[in-house]
Parts: C-alpha cells; sequence; structure tokens
C-alpha cells in the first residue's frame, strides 16, 4: 500500500516533474580522465563529505517526496568506504523503483557481487576505449583490462542491464565507435555516446576542437549498423536506437546538438550536500547544513526540498567557444 507522503510530488517552476536523483558520494576517483580532471586536483576535506547516515537521510526525504529513480555517481562511487551498506539502505526504501550506478569499472572486479546483492539492478560503466595504451591516455591512471574484469565480473553477477558510456574526442577516441559497439552487442550491452560537457578548467585539450557530435557518430556508425530510432527512455536523457543486426540499443546523450533541458526530470546532491538543480548552471541548495544543523528532522528536510524546486533554471548555457562559467569538475557533480 501505498503511504500518503509517496503520493507528493516535486515539480519545478516550468511543470517538470523531478522524480530522479542523482547523488555523488565522494568527489575522489582512481582515474583522472583528461575531460573530467584536471591533472592535479584538490579533493574535499573528509570531514565536509556526507556521512553514509546523512546519504541515508537525504535519500529517504527524497523518496518520501515521490523521488522513484537514484542514481549513485562519484567521482569513483566504488572507492567510498561501506559503499555497499549505503546501497543496501536505498534499495530498501519503499516507494523506490530503481537505484542504479555509475561507475568507471575499476573496483567492480571485487564489488560486481555485493553491489548486487545489495538491490543494484542496473549499472552504467565508463569505457572510452578499447585500446591499452589510448585508455591510459584518457584515463591517465587507468588500466583497460582491470575494467574489462570488470565489465566481466558485472555480467557474472547478473544485473538486469549494463549499459557502457563513452565520451567521443575528436582524434582522440572517434575512430572507435564501431568497436566500442561490436563490443558492447557481442555481450549483450547497450552503449551511449557522450558529447563532452564543459564543466570545470582542463588542460589537456581545447573542448571546441574536440567536439565531436552525436550526428557524426551515427553517421559513422551507419556505415556498419542499421539504427532505427526507438521511444525507449529509460527516463535518462540518452535518444535511442535500436540496432537491426545485434538486437542492441545505441544511445545518444547530446547536450550540445540535442539539448534536453526541457524534459529534465532531474537534480543532483553533491558529496558535500549541494542540492544542485541543473547540472550546468549554479543554482543550489545546502541540504548539508539542514542535516547537521537539525539532526533528524525529516520535515525540515523535505521542506528545504520542496522550496528547492522554484530555483531549478530552466537549462544549462553551455558554450564550447568560451572559457567554462562552471568552475566545478564533473566530478565534483556526478554527471
Ligand atoms: P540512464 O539513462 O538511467 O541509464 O542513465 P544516464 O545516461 O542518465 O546516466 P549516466 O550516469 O550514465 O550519465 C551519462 C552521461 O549523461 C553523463 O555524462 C552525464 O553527465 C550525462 N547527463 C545525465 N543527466 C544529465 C543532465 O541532466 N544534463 C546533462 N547535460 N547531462 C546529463
Ligand atoms: N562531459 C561529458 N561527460 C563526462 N563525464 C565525465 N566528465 C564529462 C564531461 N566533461 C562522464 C563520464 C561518465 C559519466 C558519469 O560522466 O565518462 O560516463
Ligand atoms: Fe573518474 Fe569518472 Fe571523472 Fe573518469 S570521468 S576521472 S572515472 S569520475
Amino acid at each position: 500500500m501505498q503511504s500518503a507522503a509517496t503520493t507528493e510530488k516535486l515539480i519545478d517552476n516550468f511543470g517538470r516533474h523531478v522524480n530522479y536523483v542523482r547523488i555523488s558520494v565522494t568527489d575522489r576517483c582512481d582515474f583522472r580522465c583528461v575531460y573530467c580532471m584536471s591533472e592535479d586536483m584538490t579533493f574535499v576535506p573528509r570531514a565536509r563529505i556526507l556521512t553514509l547516515e546523512e546519504l541515508a537521510q537525504i535519500s529517504t526525504a527524497f523518496v518520501e517526496l515521490g523521488v522513484e529513480k537514484i542514481r549513485i555517481t562519484g567521482g569513483e562511487p566504488l572507492v567510498r568506504r561501506n559503499v555497499v551498506k549505503l546501497l543496501g539502505d536505498i534499495a530498501r526504501l519503499e516507494g523506490l523503483r530503481e537505484l542504479t550506478i555509475t561507475t568507471n569499472g575499476s573496483q567492480l572486479p571485487a564489488l560486481a557481487n555485493k553491489i548486487r546483492d545489495a538491490g543494484v539492478r542496473r549499472l552504467n560503466i565508463s569505457l572510452d576505449s578499447l585500446d591499452h595504451d589510448l585508455f591510459r591516455r584518457l584515463t591517465r591512471t587507468g588500466d583497460l583490462d582491470t575494467v574489462l574484469q570488470g565489465i566481466e565480473a558485472a555480467r557474472t553477477a547478473g544485473f538486469d542491464k549494463i549499459k557502457i558510456n563513452a565520451v567521443i574526442l575528436k582524434n582522440r577516441n572517434h575512430h572507435e565507435v564501431v568497436p566500442l559497439v561490436a563490443f558492447a552487442s557481442e555481450r549483450g550491452m547497450d552503449i551511449s555516446f557522450i558529447e563532452e560537457m564543459p564543466l570545470g578548467a582542463i588542460e589537456e585539450h581545447d573542448r571546441a576542437e574536440a567536439y565531436y557530435s552525436s550526428d557524426e557518430i551515427r553517421s559513422d556508425l551507419e556505415k556498419r549498423f542499421t539504427l532505427t530510432p526507438t521511444s525507449e527512455t529509460t527516463g535518462g536523457p540518452s535518444r535511442y536506437f535500436d540496432v537491426a543486426e545485434t538486437g542492441t540499443k545505441v544511445g545518444f546523450i547530446s547536450p550540445h546538438s540535442h539539448n534536453f533541458c526541457d524534459t529534465c526530470n532531474r537534480v543532483r546532491l553533491t558529496a558535500e550536500g549541494r542540492l544542485l538543480l541543473c547540472l550546468g548552471q549554479e543554482h543550489s541548495v545546502d541540504l548539508r547544513h539542514v542535516v547537521r544543523s537539525f539532526p533528524g528532522d525529516r520535515d525540515r528536510l523535505k521542506d528545504a526540498i520542496r522550496q528547492s524546486m522554484s530555483i531549478k533554471p530552466q537549462g544549462h548555457d553551455f558554450d564550447l567557444t568560451e572559457k567554462p562559467i562552471i568552475f566545478r569538475h564533473m566530478s565534483a557533480t556526478g554527471g
């Protein structure tokens, strides 16, 4: 039976229903992907990071406000100590339909079974290249073989669905889109290609020069595969196409070429407890202040979340030719 609380909905000033929260459990990561981080990053001191208990309280408040989908992100979420306990606590929340994770895959050889047992059914794993050297250059510290073992561990653990994410950069990995689709589909996995977003200053490449649009990727793929648009949605920003030859799907996340802000259904919580109302803007509410000033006061927390809806902006203003106007890196936000 549904309780009265779960019939409530979070609606913003543009009539959009927010039913999806992305929660970053750490800004730390064992990789340093060139589009995500600068080479030497300063991470948030531990005392400013939400505790696992605070994360569970905030998740509970969101679910009581009608949120049905929670995605755990980072940094790399699986480097957070005891994250599996948090996953179990969130998965048990009544009213939550789906708990998912976005991971770089490096910890999956050890953790895939544990997170499946904790109640996670779907997993997104980042994989930008199948070439060892290029993978190392793009992630700076990552090891392709470990990630491939992680993907195998996840397949064996029996998740309902595993999706691969690949950020595509011109003249870096754009030539890999066909092999990446082949790799995913041979393993029964879907794959999404992502246009790089200008979050945080990076020094490794010029983002405008490295822009490779979803339409270019699609036309590269169409030389090998037959793509048919589908109306399927996971509640995320991907536009999906069926691949006739493989029976799997290819998605495109195209913040530049196909803006999806008008259907935005999500907000994000940074590891410091800042509730960000849009990935591409700074409008936010400090939920850490609320949970630390009024411990255990669920109503006050829910009120702060309800009120945040009035400042959710209409959309982002990403411009690859300008310096980034958003100074935080993707790792601070969780994507
Ligand atoms: P599902 O569709 O649920 O599988 O997930 P997803 O694609 O929304 O999530 P994932 O964590 O795999 O994110 C893939 C990419 O989409 C990341 O680069 C995110 O930053 C990006 N993304 C997710 N939500 C938004 C959004 O609201 N705005 C923008 N611009 N990008 C987003
Ligand atoms: N632009 C687009 N995607 C990014 N990601 C990290 N940084 C960026 C960026 N600047 C992706 C990762 C991962 C997801 C969480 O976000 O590759 O798939
Ligand atoms: Fe880490 Fe993901 Fe950022 Fe790469 S994109 S540095 S794996 S948080």
